[in-house]
């Protein structure tokens, strides 16, 4: 199974499907019980190689143990339980080391349904990613109701002492609370039309409709209604060095991104915010950074997850605009980072691919 294709059939190795390549752990048995492959997923879990598994009995190699402690092998029985029997939907389970995974189970009967079980194969998934992802949702469900009670209780707070005292209020009293409020009210409209961008994100939901963008002319946009807004021009500094190609990208997703660092760059750094365009090998990069202090080497891993906002919590942000900007950068299939600018401040790089029109 495993060494069947290697050499001679390299003109078709792009068709030739490997049980290395599967991404979750596979062990395939005879009717027995005997191992007959291992897939290296697999290895790397439970620590078993192919070489030391084969021949010998799953339950021996591999002994899964369920929370009881019961012998999974005796309890997935294969020759015992119904005839018409295919399948073992997932369990927690536990090797003698504790390390847990998902097992699951088919059972290959001939004639297909009925016969005899000829084959059974195991898939294993490695535990701790799901636990880890079902930990992320719960932080993520409290998170979100935590952000979105903060201003609304500031919104209840004002109207209800306005409703309550509105007499006793001076018009310049009355309108800072009221401005309060509208500033309030438009977070939780951010921050709910952020969150639905990040589900898009999350459920792979994200569509990319490609047009020729002109990536310069988005920034000078960009920088365009920032100075009409009242920054200074010299603020800002677009440099395009070279020659680029053609690029097939999603508009809005593409001013989502660049309005999203540009204004990090304003918010969270200093000085100028210097944005360079340039060509790659298969696309373009671009590049923006400021004066500012930069991210430390350590926090770079955590700059672009969902509501992580380091010790910039007290500037109105949510946290979720670098995430949002990663996800559509990878929608695009390009890929984004952060280092220390020449100045010392945050310099974030992006490479999108030229792409094509979606009819091609
Ligand atoms: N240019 C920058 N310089 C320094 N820190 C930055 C920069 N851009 C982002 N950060 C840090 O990364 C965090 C996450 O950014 P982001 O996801 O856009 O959230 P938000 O801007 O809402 O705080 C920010 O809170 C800030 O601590
Ligand atoms: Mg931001």
């Amino acid at each position: 199974m495993h060494d069947g294709h290697t050499g001679g059939r390299s003109a078709d190795s792009a068709r030739v499907i490997d049980v290395d390549d599967l991404p979750d752990g596979l062990v395939v048995t005879d009717r027995d019980g005997h191992v007959l492959t291992v897939n290296r997923a697999a290895t790397r879990l439970t620590g078993v190689t192919r070489e030391q598994a084969e021949g010998r009995h799953v339950r021996d190699v591999f002994s899964l143990r369920d929370q009881d402690g019961r012998d999974w092998w005796k309890w997935l029985d294969p020759y015992g339980g119904l005839p018409a029997r295919t399948r073992q939907p997932e369990l927690p389970l536990r090797t003698p080391s504790g390390q847990e995974m998902l097992v699951a189970a088919r059972l290959v009967r001939a004639p297909e349904r009925g016969g005899e079980v000829v084959r059974v194969v195991i898939t294993l998934r490695d535990a701790r990613v799901r636990a880890r992802l079902e930990r992320s949702r719960a932080d993520l469900v409290s998170t979100v109701a935590h952000e979105l009670r903060s201003p609304l209780t500031s919104v209840k707070g004002f109207t209800a002492t306005l409703l309550a005292k509105w007499t006793r209020f001076t018009d310049d009293q009355k309108l800072v609370m009221l401005e309060t409020v509208n500033a309030d009210a438009d977070r939780v409209t951010r921050l709910i039309t952020e969150l639905l961008d990040v589900s898009r994100i999350e459920s792979g939901r994200l569509e990319i409709h490609r047009q020729v963008v002109d990536i310069p002319a988005r920034v000078r946009r960009i920088i365009d209604g920032r100075v009409a807004a009242g920054e200074p021009e010299d603020r800002f500094r677009l440099q395009v060095r070279g020659e680029l190609p053609e690029t097939w990208l999603d508009q809005d997703k593409i001013d989502q991104v660049l309005a999203n660092l540009m204004e990090n760059a304003v918010r969270h750094g200093r000085g100028t915010v210097t944005i360079a365009v340039e060509p790659n090998e298969w696309g373009v990069t671009v590049s923006v950074r400021d004066q500012g202090e930069g991210i430390p080497p350590e926090l770079v891993t955590r700059v672009f997850r969902q509501f992580w906002r380091g010790n910039a919590r007290r500037r109105g942000g949510t946290g979720l605009g670098l995430f949002i900007v990663k996800g559509l950068i990878e929608a695009h299939g390009g890929s984004i980072s952060v280092q220390s600018g020449p100045d010392g401040g945050a310099e974030f790089r992006f490479m999108v691919p030229t792409g094509t029109p979606d009819f091609a």
